[in-house]
């Protein structure tokens, strides 16, 4: 029998250690080295900075978007999906979802980083999302891949 995919949104609770350790997976399977640990993936679940997809109730996307001090821009510091659910469109939903909520609290923009020689970013952040190259930065300190500064007028 064929099962109904339920896709839903959720903010995790910065005690849910439960949840936080599967997101912290998630962004380590992406990142590596520069993945959110799950103790300071909780401090940032306490103002609200956690962005998650679910399907089926089990969390197979997420977000951490930082608002910034000097401006209402944000950043969006972490994204990712969980390998195993790769190019079926949860990122692009997960983006899209972000892009109501901003705008919603008054966010003006996004901005991000992204590694230009990986063609599924150009597909999703730009393609896709209309995401525009705003400059292009030095390269990442450890991993010596280049670097763009993608950003987004919501
Ligand atoms: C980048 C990432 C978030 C994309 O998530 P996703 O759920 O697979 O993205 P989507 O399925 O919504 O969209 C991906 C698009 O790129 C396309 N794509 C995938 N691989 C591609 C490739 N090698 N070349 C060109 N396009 C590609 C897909 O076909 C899809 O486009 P389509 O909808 O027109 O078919 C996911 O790969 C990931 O988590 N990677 C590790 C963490 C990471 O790099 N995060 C981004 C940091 S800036």
């Amino acid at each position: 029998m064929q099962q109904n995919k339920i896709i839903d949104f959720i903010q995790p609770d910065a005690q849910d250690w439960e949840k936080l350790e599967r997101i912290s997976e998630i962004d380590m399977q992406g990142f590596g080295e520069d993945g959110i640990s799950t103790f300071n993936l909780s401090q940032f679940a306490r103002g609200g900075s956690v962005f998650c997809l679910t399907l089926n109730g089990l969390i197979i996307a997420e977000a951490v978007v930082l608002r910034n001090f000097r401006d209402n821009g944000a950043e969006i510091f972490g994204f990712a999906v969980a390998k195993e659910y790769f190019n079926q469109g949860y990122g692009t939903r997960l983006l899209q979802h972000l892009k109501e909520v901003a705008k919603e609290a008054g966010i003006e923009y996004f901005e991000l980083t992204m590694n230009p020689d990986r063609p599924v970013l150009h597909r999703l952040y730009i393609q896709k999302a209309g995401f525009y190259k705003k400059a292009e930065l030095t390269q990442h300190p450890h991993k010596h891949e280049p670097r763009w500064l993608l950003r987004y007028d919501l």
